[in-house]
């Protein structure tokens, strides 16, 4: 069973990826906290634990208090956060309280802020049931909630305890969820691991069939290189950086299209193939690695269309959270497995890109209609 080590200056912790993972779960919690007490809450959505609550409580000899949130981004809101700290209080919660995050990034990332402000911060597990979740979001101590005015506004650097990814649950993760879930292990090969890259390849087809193998394999190989990423550079002042290759356009994506046409591995699928055009423009990737890459992230589509102009999306680029004084940065692949960080990228450079990501699209056999919500 693969166990991948996350060590930061502030926090060292494992994530452990493999089958049956939940119903050996209070043996490892106890394992976790060694002699300390602790009283396990688990935060979750009705579905979630329609789902899976079985093998989660097979190792409970006394069940846990469960408290509930609606699943959805509409829900990562600080008003959520407050009535989940009232529960918590009024059922006794202390600083010995444990919280576990069973569920997708929304659910991980705002249990992740509850604990790190709940009694000035608790101890939390992050149980993470979507690709996304296991590859990314539960690794690396990020945590918060959106405001109306942006999304991850809020928030605070909490790691948890461990990260327990259950490869189990993605059986019943819906297949669309499961492909943009793919595309930010795309990403990471692309970024940092050409074996992972090659793997995916010529894996394919057993990958976007669900087959646990394979799939254990991507996932492992994925956080991997989010935890070795995290550990090199804990606060996002250089290396982590390079995480957000494909971000820059698949955040404008993301806000042309009001957060509801794509999921979020969707908007970054098209917004790497838009970066990897201002690689190849500039010719510090080959137009024939280029073409390799951009294979590779149609192959996990299909990918669905959305109605914007680049101007649109390039202006939207400037309210990039991750622009420091005014300054974009962007990550830019020089081979499969290597990036670069560069920040000259222009205007007209960037226009030029986008357009031709979405001449691409547009030539593209249309992905069938899906409202976000039937995806879900
Ligand atoms: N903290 C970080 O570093 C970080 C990194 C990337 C993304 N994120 C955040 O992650 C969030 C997105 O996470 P997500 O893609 O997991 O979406 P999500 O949490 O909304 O889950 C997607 C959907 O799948 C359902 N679901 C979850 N697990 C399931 C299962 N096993 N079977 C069936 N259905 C299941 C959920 O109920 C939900 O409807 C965003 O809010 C984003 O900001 C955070
Ligand atoms: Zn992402």
């Amino acid at each position: 069973m693969p166990v991948i080590p996350v060590n930061t200056p502030s926090a060292s912790y494992d994530v452990t990826i493999g089958s049956n993972l939940l119903s050996t779960l209070h043996p490892r919690l106890r394992k976790l906290n060694r002699d300390k007490p602790f009283r396990p809450f688990v935060i979750t959505s009705p579905e979630i634990w329609a789902l899976w609550s079985k093998p989660f409580l097979a190792s409970f000899k006394e069940s846990p208090t469960i408290l509930f949130l609606p699943s959805g981004e509409s829900h990562k809101r600080m008003s959520s956060v407050e009535s989940l700290a009232q529960q918590l209080a009024t059922s006794g919660a202390d600083r010995d309280s444990l919280l576990l995050a069973f569920g997708g990034g929304v659910l991980g990332d705002m249990t992740g802020f509850l604990a790190a402000i709940y009694m000035r911060g608790i101890r939390y597990v992050q149980i993470p049931t979507t690709l996304l979740a296991q590859v990314d979001s539960s690794i690396g101590g990020k945590t918060g909630v959106n405001l109306l005015a942006g999304k991850n506004l809020i928030g605070s650097f909490h790691h948890p305890q461990a990260v327990l990814a259950d490869t189990d649950v993605l059986a019943t993760l819906p297949a669309a969820q499961l492909r943009a879930g793919l595309q930010e292990s795309i990403k990471a090969g692309i970024i940092y691991d050409a074996k992972l890259f090659r793997y995916m390849e010529q894996n394919a087809d057993a990958i976007l069939s669900g087959d646990p193998a394979a799939l254990t394999r991507v996932v492992a190989a994925s956080v991997r290189v989010k935890a070795d990423v995290v550990s090199k550079d804990e606060k996002e002042s250089g290396l982590r950086m390079i995480l957000n290759f494909g971000h820059t356009i698949g955040h404008a994506i993301e806000a042309a299209t009001n957060y509801k046409q794509l999921l979020h591995g969707e908007a970054v699928a098209w917004g790497s193939i838009a970066a990897l055009n201002v690689a190849a423009a500039r010719k510090t990737i080959t137009q024939k690695d280029a073409d390799r890459i951009t294979q590779l992230i149609l192959r996990y589509g299909p990918l669905p269309k959305f109605k914007a102009t680049a101007e649109k999306l390039v202006a939207l680029t400037s309210r990039d959270k991750k622009n420091r004084s005014g300054i974009r940065s962007f990550v830019l692949p020089t081979a499969i497995g290597e990036t670069e960080i560069v920040r000259n990228v222009t205007e007209p450079e960037l226009l030029a890109a986008t357009e031709s990501m979405l001449t691409l699209m547009r030539q593209h056999t249309a992905a069938p209609r899906i409202s976000k919500k039937q995806m879900r």
